[in-house]
């Protein structure tokens, strides 16, 4: 199965912003994230990127079909929200590049695109922030008991740490939406992952 990769940058997004919405929605739903989406709420988060000439979509295409994404934002370009965890721990916003998120379909996974996905974004990253001292992601925090984690379950911590990002346990934020097993939204704390350039 051959994938290719297309890097499009915020003002190039818009036509792709429905099919990317779904796959978030589609992707998501599954353990940790279990998020209910919708795709008003996708089309809203996706106007930052599109606002940002700095930013960056990676599609993975096989053919015409989009099977996976991932994004990267400098974190001066995004909502206030996602830099309070920043500026709490006195980061300088300018050096730091937030990544939103991979997606990928299942089929698909296990041959390096998740990879590939963090070099293009890191290298993109250098290019758009000459000064860049961390790339940053967060990922919710969930449970060991919770009922809908998968068994057996692998969680992408060695991955990270492997691409040389260090969980920061200090360093948290609380985002909410409607999981799928819930009737209205809750919180989520999610802790940040820094990798120093
Ligand atoms: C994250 C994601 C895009 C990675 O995609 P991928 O193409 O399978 O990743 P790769 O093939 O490049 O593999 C990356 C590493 O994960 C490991 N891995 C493979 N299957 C895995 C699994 N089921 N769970 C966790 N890690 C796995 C691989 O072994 C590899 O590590 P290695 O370099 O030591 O061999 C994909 O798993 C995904 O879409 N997950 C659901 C959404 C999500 O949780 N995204 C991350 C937060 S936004």
């Amino acid at each position: 199965m051959s994938i290719d990769f297309k890097s499009v940058d915020g003002s190039e997004l818009e036509p792709y912003v429905e099919s990317l919405g779904l796959l978030r929605v589609q992707v998501f739903r599954q353990f940790p994230y279990l998020y209910d989406g919708d795709l008003d709420y996708e089309k809203k988060y996706l106007k930052t990127y599109i606002a940002s000439p700095r930013s960056l979509v990676v599609l993975a295409m096989d053919t015409d079909k989009i099977v996976g994404a991932s994004t990267c934002i400098p974190l001066e370009d995004e909502s206030s929200e996602f830099q309070i965890p920043f500026l709490q721990a006195e980061m300088d916003l300018s050096k730091v590049c937030y990544f939103g998120e991979s997606i990928l379909l299942e089929g698909y996974r296990g041959q390096g695109v998740g990879h590939r996905f963090f070099d293009l974004r890191e290298g993109h990253a250098k290019r758009v922030i000459p000064e860049l001292e961390y790339t940053a992601f967060c990922a919710v925090d969930r449970p060991e008991d919770h009922p809908l984690r998968p068994k057996p379950y692998r969680s992408h911590d060695a991955f990270w740490d492997k691409r040389g990002y260090r969980k920061q346990p200090n360093m948290k934020a609380e985002y909410q939406w409607k999981d799928i097993d819930q009737e209205s939204e809750t919180k989520k704390q999610m802790t940040f992952w820094l990798r120093r350039f």
